[in-house]
C-alpha cells in the first residue's frame, strides 16, 4: 500500500517536474475561435560577448508564461509569436496549400540588454536570428508532433526543440486528435547497411550514388523582409573513414536551414541528421568569396569526421551578382574531406526582391568558350595563308604581266 502512494507520488512528482517548463499556448481569431496551438519545450543557448575576445554563454528555457501577442491567424499564413522575460520573443511562421502545412521559418530574437539572462555583455542590442527546420508536409486538420530533440544552430545560438505539439489552420475551433509524427520520432527502418560481408578480404565496392538532390536556402533577416542570402545547390560530401573514401549526399528536404546576413561577413548553416555544414561568406567591399567552411559528418558508424577551412578563396564574385556553377565542381577542405557541388548559385549579400541577380559564371563554366577563340585563332591563320598565296600568284602575275608590257 505505501509502497503504491509513494510510487503514485513518485509518477506525479516525475510527471510535474518533467513538464517543468512546457509552454503551452492557445491563439485564438478573430472570431474568438482556436486557430493556432502549442504545447513545447525549447532550451536556448546563446553565447555572447563579455569583454574584448571574451564571451560568454547563456542558457535558458522557454518559459511557461509567455504573451502571444503579435500572434496572427489567416487563411494561408499563419504566426506564432511568443514574448517572454525582457524583450525576447520566439516567433514561427506557418504557410499552407491545399492538403499541408509547413513551418516556414523560425526567428528568435533576445535583447543582450536584459542582464539577468545577459550578465556583462558588452551589448545592449536586440539580435535576431533565423532558422528554417524541416517541419513540412504536415497534414491539414492535424497536429505536428515531435517528442525528439531538433538542435537548431545558428551563429552562437542553439535552439533545442523537444516534446513540440504544434498545430496551425485549426478548423473547429479545437485542437485536433490526429497527428503527423516528425521522422526522428518514427521507428527507425533505415536498411542495415552490408556489414555483414566486411569480414571477407576483398573490400565491398560502395555503389555510386545518384547526383544529388538541388536544393534551395535562404536566410531572411526577419518574417517581413525577402531573402538577404541565397543558395541553390546539390550537394556531396566524400570524406576518408581510414582508408575507405565514403561518399554522402546533402538531402535538402531533410535539411535544417540556419545562418545571418552581415555587411562584411554572411552564413549560410545545413544540418541534417548526418551532415552539419556551415559556409561563411566574406564581402571584401566589391567582390565577395567563400571564406570558410566548417563540416561535420556523422557517419553510420565510427567516430564524426571534423573539417574546417577558414582560409579559402573560392566562389568569388561582384557583391551585387551572384556566383554559378553549373559543371560538378571539386572543393578539397582538408586532406580527408572533400566537397562536390551541383548546378550551384549562390549570393551571399546584396539580394533584392527574393531574387538573385545576374550570375558571373565559374571558369568551368565557359570552358566552351575557349573554343571560340582557337577558332578565331584558327580563321585568321588560313585567311593570313589565303592572302599570303593571292599576294604572291598577283605578284606573278603582275611580273607575268609586267614581262609582256615589256
Ligand atoms: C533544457 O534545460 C533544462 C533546464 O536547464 C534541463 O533540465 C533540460 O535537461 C534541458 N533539456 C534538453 C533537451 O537539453
Ligand atoms: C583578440 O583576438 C585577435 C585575433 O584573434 C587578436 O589579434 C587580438 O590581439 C586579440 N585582442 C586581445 C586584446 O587579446
Ligand atoms: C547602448 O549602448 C550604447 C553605447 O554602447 C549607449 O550609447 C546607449 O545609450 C545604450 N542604450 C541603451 C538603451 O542602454
Ligand atoms: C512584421 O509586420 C507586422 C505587421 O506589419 C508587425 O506587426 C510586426 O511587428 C513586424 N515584425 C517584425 C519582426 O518586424
Ligand atoms: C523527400 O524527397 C524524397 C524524394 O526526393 C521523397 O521521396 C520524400 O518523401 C521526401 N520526404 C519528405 C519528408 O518530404
Ligand atoms: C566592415 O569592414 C569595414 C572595412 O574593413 C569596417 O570599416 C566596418 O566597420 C566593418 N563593418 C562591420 C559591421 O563589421
Ligand atoms: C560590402 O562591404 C562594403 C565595405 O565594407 C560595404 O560598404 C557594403 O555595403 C557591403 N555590401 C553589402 C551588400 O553588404
Ligand atoms: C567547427 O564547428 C565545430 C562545431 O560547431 C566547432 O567546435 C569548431 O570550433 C569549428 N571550427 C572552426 C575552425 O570554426
Ligand atoms: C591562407 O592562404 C593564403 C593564400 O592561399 C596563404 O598565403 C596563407 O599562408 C594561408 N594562411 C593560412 C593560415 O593557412
Amino acid at each position: 500500500m505505501f509502497c503504491c502512494a509513494f510510487l503514485v507520488l513518485f509518477l506525479a512528482l516525475g510527471n510535474e517536474l518533467h513538464l517543468s517548463h512546457a509552454t503551452e499556448v492557445s491563439v485564438n481569431n478573430t472570431e474568438n475561435k482556436l486557430c493556432l496551438y502549442a504545447n513545447l519545450m525549447v532550451n536556448f543557448s546563446v553565447t555572447y560577448e563579455v569583454g574584448v575576445n571574451k564571451s560568454e554563454t547563456a542558457l535558458f528555457v522557454l518559459p511557461e508564461n509567455v504573451t502571444t501577442e503579435g500572434s496572427t491567424c489567416n487563411d494561408t499564413t499563419s504566426t506564432l509569436q511568443l514574448g517572454f522575460g525582457d524583450g525576447h520573443s520566439w516567433a514561427v511562421k506557418f504557410t499552407k496549400d491545399t492538403k499541408t502545412y509547413q513551418v516556414d521559418a523560425i526567428v528568435f530574437t533576445y535583447n543582450l540588454n536584459d542582464s539577468s539572462v545577459f550578465p556583462n555583455s558588452t551589448s545592449n542590442e536586440t539580435k535576431s536570428v533565423m532558422v528554417k527546420p524541416t517541419i513540412t508536409n504536415v497534414g491539414v486538420d492535424t497536429y505536428y508532433s515531435c517528442k525528439s530533440k531538433v538542435l537548431l544552430k545558428v551563429e552562437s545560438v542553439t535552439q533545442t526543440l523537444y516534446d513540440v505539439a504544434l498545430q496551425a489552420f485549426v478548423t473547429n475551433g479545437s485542437k485536433s486528435d490526429t497527428d503527423t509524427v516528425c521522422a526522428a520520432d518514427l521507428p527507425t527502418t533505415t536498411v542495415a547497411p552490408n556489414t555483414t560481408v566486411t569480414t571477407t578480404a576483398a573490400p565491398t565496392s560502395t555503389p555510386t550514388l545518384p547526383t544529388p538532390t538541388t536544393g534551395n536556402y535562404s536566410i531572411a533577416p526577419d518574417f517581413n523582409s525577402t531573402a538577404c542570402l541565397m543558395a541553390t545547390f546539390g550537394l556531396r560530401i566524400g570524406y576518408k573513414q581510414g582508408d575507405k573514401v565514403e561518399t554522402i549526399n546533402l538531402v535538402p528536404n531533410a535539411t535544417n536551414v540556419g545562418g545571418a546576413c552581415g555587411v562584411n561577413s554572411s552564413d549560410l548553416i545545413l544540418t541534417s541528421n548526418t551532415i552539419t555544414i556551415m559556409f561563411t561568406f566574406s564581402n571584401d567591399s566589391k567582390m565577395f568569396h567563400l571564406h570558410a567552411l566548417n563540416i561535420t559528418v556523422k557517419p553510420a558508424t565510427g567516430a564524426p569526421v571534423v573539417a574546417a577551412n577558414t582560409n579559402m578563396s573560392v566562389w568569388v564574385a561582384a557583391v551585387g551578382s551572384s556566383y554559378m556553377c553549373n559543371k560538378e565542381q571539386t572543393l578539397n577542405v582538408t586532406d580527408t574531406l572533400t566537397l562536390y557541388t551541383f548546378a550551384l548559385r549562390v549570393q551571399p549579400f546584396g539580394v533584392k526582391k527574393g531574387e538573385f541577380a545576374t550570375a558571373e559564371d565559374c571558369r568551368d563554366d565557359t570552358t566552351e568558350s575557349w573554343v571560340v577563340p582557337i577558332a578565331i585563332g584558327v580563321a585568321l591563320t588560313v585567311l593570313v595563308l589565303i592572302v599570303l598565296i593571292a599576294y604572291f600568284i598577283g605578284r606573278k602575275r603582275n611580273q607575268g604581266s609586267g614581262y609582256e608590257h615589256f
